[in-house]
């Protein structure tokens, strides 16, 4: 069976060396549907003690990458709402206080969920940070990343739909275990998949912060909303879309200027992050179709060069399934990622993972016929990277042939990582759980959109 994998690879090898059109790999592996991990699993393990703070995770907390916020759950009782920092190298300690929200999904009562925003921080920084009260404290630690500008290394990973699964939980290890060492997780969508459960049993919801605390108390994870996290039951009442995410998940939008959690911007190093939501209004005179359009033109891209678009439904997939669900929101916004030079735009939702070619189809007018993509040396690379691995298992059916705008293709779980080396010049790597965790099994050298033909003396 090794032999067999061997060659395998070793074919794709060949065939990569040779051809020039798109590639399926032809790498086999298991492809069952998945199950969760059962409840008394390591990983969903309640820390020890009264009132013990759990599910604790961190995003950034303002624009700029100076802001964190701190949340985390008591089951208990409210217990103490603030949170205790201080830099690695300094003896002052700090109080910043937050605020505490609960909420009720038919049956099943959160824990009381506490959200504490840390302003102002020294970029670039170790802090330390205790959160929980008497007997009970929980400590850990976040680095803040540098000042955003043009030339800052900064490395990125990747994860989508991710799920409670041993793959998944194969897939937080291999990205810890990497090598090339993300600092800040940017999630493409889809966490918990409780929504799978009889009456969206929140309790996964739970189980889910539990699991995924080992990587996210330590380094941000950018939130993206997915189908997932909608949890719209009307049958039981549950008529609010996005609320246990919302809950349990803030984000910065505020400080973009956005009116919704969903869609948000920040800048981080030398990347300037805008995040969609593939499942709210998009279409032109709509909140987010105003907000986005304008923050395209805010972008200072020597400060920050690298232009990165999150959403959850890509907008290019060959797969079969989920076919054309982002066509939509393609044709809306793909003239904009084009004319803004957008480098990179990463989605989940297809449980596989894509990489496209740089390509456009804004040509066409419905009468005109030009509705082929054609490469297009201002286009984005489309990567999918819904291959984090839950319960519903990994998409093999791909529609065929393989269009050629499509440069490479595997479902296979995974995560990716976004390296960026200066303002010209990035590199991903997408990494199988199957390999070694060193092992890339697709790469490409990303050369900046904005700053590829040498623009040194323009802004
Ligand atoms: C909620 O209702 C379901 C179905 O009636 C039941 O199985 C479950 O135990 C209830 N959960 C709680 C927390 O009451
Ligand atoms: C801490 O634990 C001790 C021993 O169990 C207990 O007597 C005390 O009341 C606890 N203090 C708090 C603040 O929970
Ligand atoms: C999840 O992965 C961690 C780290 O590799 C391991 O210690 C743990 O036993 C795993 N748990 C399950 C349920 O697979
Ligand atoms: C948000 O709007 C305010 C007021 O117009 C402006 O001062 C601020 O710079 C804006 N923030 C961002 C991140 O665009
Ligand atoms: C863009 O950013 C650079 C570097 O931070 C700065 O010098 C320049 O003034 C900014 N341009 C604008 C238009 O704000
Ligand atoms: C940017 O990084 C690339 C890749 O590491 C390197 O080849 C290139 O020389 C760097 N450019 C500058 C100006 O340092
Ligand atoms: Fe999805």
């Amino acid at each position: 069976m090794i032999l067999a994998r061997f060659v395998h690879l070793l074919v794709v090898s060949i065939f990569l060396g040779v051809c020039e059109a798109g590639l399926t790999s032809s790498y086999v592996r298991e492809t069952g549907i998945a199950t969760d991990m059962p409840l008394d699993s390591d990983v969903f393990r309640v820390p020890v003690g009264y009132n013990a703070p759990q599910q604790v995770h961190i995003t950034q907390g303002d624009h700029e990458g100076r802001g964190v916020i701190v949340s985390w759950i008591t089951p208990d009782e409210v217990g103490s709402t603030s949170v205790l920092y201080w830099a690695e190298n300094s003896q002052h300690k700090k109080t910043v206080n937050g605020d505490v929200v609960r909420y009720k999904y038919y049956n099943y009562t959160s824990g009381y969920i506490h959200h504490c925003t840390i302003n102002d921080l020294e970029f670039d920084t170790k802090y330390y940070y205790v959160v929980g009260w008497g007997n009970v404290t929980r400590k850990f630690w976040f680095v803040t990343p540098p000042r955003p500008g043009p030339d800052v290394p900064y490395t990125f990973g990747l994860i989508g739909d991710l799920g409670q699964t041993r793959n998944s939980n194969q897939t937080v290890t291999h990205y810890e275990m990497n090598p090339a060492n993300g600092q800040s997780i940017l999630f493409v969508g889809d966490l918990s998949y409780a929504d799978s459960y009889p009456l969206h049993d929140n309790t996964r919801w739970d189980t889910w912060g539990r699991f995924v605390e080992r990587n996210v108390a330590y380094q941000p994870w950018i939130w993206t909303a997915g189908n997932h996290e909608i949890d719209y039951l009307p049958e039981i009442g549950e008529t609010i879309p996005f609320k246990p995410f919302t809950y349990r998940y803030w984000t910065p939008y505020k400080a973009s200027n956005s009116t919704s959690p969903l869609w948000y911007s920040i800048k981080r190093a030398s990347a300037y992050i805008i995040v969609l939501s593939s499942y709210s209004a998009y279409a032109i005179y709509t909140p987010q179709y105003k907000w986005f359009i304008n923050e395209l033109t805010k972008v200072n891209r020597t400060e920050t060069p690298w232009l990165i678009v999150l959403m959850h439904s890509p907008l290019y997939s060959s797969y079969v399934h989920h076919y054309m669900e982002g066509e939509t929101m393609r044709v809306m916004y793909e003239e904009f990622l084009v004319k803004y030079k957008v480098d990179v735009v990463f989605a989940g939702h297809v449980h596989a993972y894509e990489r496209s070619e740089r390509i456009s189809n804004i040509q066409y007018n419905v009468v005109n016929g030009l509705c082929t993509p054609i490469n297009d040396d201002s286009a984005p690379v489309y990567i999918t990277i819904g291959d984090g691995g839950n319960q519903e298992g990994l998409l093999t059916e791909m529609t065929e042939p393989q269009p050629e705008y499509s440069a490479y293709r595997e479902p296979s779980y995974g995560h990716g990582i976004f390296d960026i080396k200066n303002r010209t010049h990035a590199y991903f790597g997408w990494h199988r759980n199957q390999d070694g965790f060193a092992v890339e099994a697709d790469s490409l050298w990303l050369v900046n959109r904005y700053w590829k033909t040498g623009k040194s003396s323009v802004a």
